[in-house]
This record gives structure tokens, C-alpha cells and sequence, in this order.
């Protein structure tokens, strides 16, 4: 039997009441959070596994820092980051086509659509047209690409927008680097991805996932009697936080979802091993461990399991507007049978993350309404309680 309120009882510096619904819906403080959060941490914007080749490029529009960055890997192998604006007249240097551009240049090169500047991997303007028809004052030199501060950790890259950060990435991501190091990221290559824009504040998004409480009524469709409603191995890492959510063990599965994962161990609904777990993770090896959810402040949830893991990203672009993506990664098939297990449990995911997301734009606008100035939290919600304290910490420092 689990202590009442045990949660709180080990992190009681975050408080038991309610939770005001402001930082949801005001458009003051989403300028808030504009300037002193994503202008100001490490966000995660990619796999390095996305840029293979040298000259391979991506670019990611981050409204919420008001840049879009481009991420390119030079022929040294190295990705540099840069603000996709040109020196001539501001224009975006490589032309956005989706939430994400991705471009491949033997000569790793970029050149302006406008009128033809050519930049390097190094961010060096390596041709300008008609060069002479600029004045003695202009010097190729001082126009090159404004750089961004990138690093990278277990093969996800990071930019920081800040002249100056306040912390390196490894100081930034303190004991939760080392929470995951070891977890092979990088084997579990096979992804697909679901990406929808909300109507509804960042904070929306993120809450709705980091609780387990709204599994048996939100998911009773998709993963009935499936996982516990509570959570296990709470631990706040400084503006980060990590969680276990664990299966009932009480689900039937149904005779298809039998058949899928004896053939691959694509589902999260089914009891896994701990072969790939770093010894962080589960470390009273519950038998009944489903899989971690830890969120990255502040817009990257990171979820793993033995050959599962997952993300969700919440980026913002307004107070009440998201761009939501939910990444999903497993060992690549090696038959036909396992590519069909996997798209079967592709299909139960993306009912499930259907699910979620659903309730999203409903809360925002109940929210909106004024009705209910306060949220009321359990102790299983911790995680948000965690979330809304370090954000409003960041937005008031
Ligand atoms: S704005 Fe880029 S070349 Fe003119
Ligand atoms: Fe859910």
C-alpha cells in the first residue's frame, strides 16, 4: 500500500493548492515565456540520425523563439546551427515547406531563393551576384549566417537562441542526462510520426500528457484496462521530471494484438524485459513496468521502454496555438509479418494519441471562459504541480 499523498510528502516546496489557470490563457505571459524560457534554454529540435550525410540540412521554425533554425552538417561532420535569415534583406535563406524543411547539398552549401546569396556549413556568404554593385563599405566576411549555439546529447540536438546561454546543455540537462545515458536511442531507429496545431495553450498539451489519471477514462477505447492510473519512481531533477507508469497486467488483448506482438514488440501494452534499461530506470523491477515518462523541460516529453521509445513536443506559436508532434521509435522490421505488427501498433498509438489530443482544445476554451480561475491537482499529477511551478519560476526570475 502506497502512502497517501506520497508525492508530495517527498517534494512539499511545490505546495498543495490549486493551480491558477492565468498562465493558460494570457497573452502576456505567453510573451512571457517567449523571452525567458524558449529564448533562453536548451530546446530539442531533431536527431542526429536526420542529418546523415554531409551538406544534409533541416530547418525548424520556432515561433516561440521567433527564429527558424537552420541545422546543417558540415564536411567536417560537425552541425552548426543558424538563424534562417539572410544579410541581404532578411529573408528566410532556405524556404520553409511543413512545420520541418529537410535538403540535402553535396557542395554543403544554402543559397537564398531572392537573389542568390550562397552561404557554407560554416555559416561563411560564400557568393553574392553582382558582387560589385556593393559599395566599398559591404565585406562578405561580416555577412555571414547568425550563428546559434548547438550541442548535442545521445543523438538529439539541441539549440539555445540566447547570445549567451546561462548553462551548457550538459549543465542545463544536470541528472537527467544520466538518467537515459546508456538507453540505445540510436538502435530503435524505425519511426513514424503524427504532428496536428492545436487550439490550446503549450501548457494544455503538456499537462494532458503527463498525467496517468485519464488512462482509464480517455483511452478505455483504445487500451482498455490496460495501465495503472497512478504513478511510480517520481523524480524532480531540477527544472525536469521523470516518472514510471505501469501496466494493471488486467488487459485482455484481442486476438489480433496477440498475434501482432508475438511478431514484434511494437505495443507498450504488453509485459517487456529490462535488457535495455540503464539501472536508473525501473530500479525495483516491477514486473508490471510499463514504460518511463519523463519530460525535458520545457516542451519534450522523452517516454522509454524495452524497444519503445517515444516522444511528444509541444511547440508554441501563441498563447492559445501548438504545434503538436509525437514521434514513436522501435527496432527497424526485418520481415514483412513484423513491418505489420509495427503498423498495428502505430494504429493503437495514434487512436490513443487521437485520444489525447482531443480533449485539448476543450479544455482551452472552458479555460478561456473564466468559469474556473484555479485547477484542482492530485498527487498522481504531480508532474504538471512540478511543471507549472518551474515555469512560472522562470517567468517571474
Ligand atoms: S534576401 Fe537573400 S539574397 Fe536577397
Ligand atoms: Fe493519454
Amino acid at each position: 500500500m502506497n502512502a497517501p499523498h506520497r508525492w508530495l510528502q517527498n517534494n512539499p516546496g511545490l505546495g498543495d493548492g490549486p493551480i491558477p489557470v492565468e498562465p493558460y490563457i494570457s497573452p502576456e505571459y505567453y510573451k512571457r515565456e517567449q523571452e525567458k524560457i524558449f529564448s533562453k534554454v536548451w530546446l530539442c529540435v531533431g536527431r542526429e540520425q536526420e542529418l546523415p550525410k554531409a551538406g544534409d540540412y533541416k530547418v525548424k521554425r520556432l515561433d516561440a523563439a521567433k527564429t527558424s533554425v537552420i541545422l546543417m552538417r558540415g564536411k567536417d561532420m560537425r552541425i552548426r546551427a543558424f538563424h534562417n535569415a539572410c544579410a541581404h534583406r532578411g529573408n528566410t535563406v532556405v524556404t520553409e515547406t511543413g512545420e520541418e524543411t529537410f535538403g540535402a547539398s553535396k557542395a554543403a552549401i544554402v543559397t537564398c531563393r531572392f537573389h542568390g546569396w550562397v552561404y557554407g556549413a560554416d555559416g561563411a556568404l560564400k557568393l553574392v551576384p553582382q558582387e560589385s554593385n556593393f559599395y566599398d563599405c559591404f565585406r562578405k566576411e561580416d555577412n555571414g549566417l547568425a550563428p546559434i549555439h548547438v550541442d548535442t546529447w545521445e543523438g538529439f540536438i539541441f539549440v539555445n537562441v540566447a547570445q549567451t546561454p546561462d548553462a551548457t546543455l550538459a549543465e542545463f540537462l544536470g541528472e537527467y542526462a544520466g538518467h537515459f545515458a546508456g538507453f540505445p536511442f540510436d538502435k530503435l531507429s524505425y519511426e513514424f510520426t503524427y504532428r496536428t496545431y492545436l487550439d490550446c495553450n503549450w501548457k494544455v498539451a503538456h499537462d494532458a500528457f503527463a498525467e496517468a489519471y485519464h488512462v482509464e477514462t480517455i483511452h478505455a477505447g483504445s487500451f482498455p484496462n490496460a495501465f495503472c492510473g497512478g504513478l511510480e519512481n517520481v523524480k524532480l531533477m531540477g527544472p525536469h521530471r521523470t516518472s514510471a507508469v505501469c501496466l494493471t497486467l488486467g488487459a485482455t488483448p484481442t486476438a489480433v494484438a496477440t498475434l501482432a506482438n508475438s511478431l514484434a514488440q511494437g505495443s507498450l501494452v504488453a509485459v517487456r524485459g529490462e535488457s535495455m534499461l540503464p539501472p536508473t530506470l525501473n530500479p525495483d523491477h516491477r514486473p508490471n513496468f510499463a514504460f518511463e515518462l519523463s519530460v525535458l523541460f520545457p516542451n519534450t516529453l522523452i517516454h522509454v521502454s524495452e524497444g519503445i521509445w517515444f516522444t511528444h513536443q509541444f511547440w508554441p506559436m501563441g498563447h492559445n496555438k501548438t504545434l503538436w508532434e509525437g514521434r514513436y521509435y522501435v527496432a527497424p522490421p526485418t520481415s514483412y509479418s513484423q513491418r505489420w505488427a509495427l503498423e498495428h501498433a502505430m494504429t493503437l498509438q495514434r487512436n490513443a494519441w487521437l485520444e489525447d489530443t482531443a480533449t485539448m482544445e476543450d479544455t482551452q476554451r472552458a479555460m478561456e471562459s473564466g468559469a474556473k480561475p484555479f485547477q484542482n491537482l492530485q498527487d498522481d499529477e504531480i508532474l504538471i504541480r512540478h511543471g507549472a511551478h518551474v515555469v512560472d519560476t522562470y517567468v517571474n526570475a
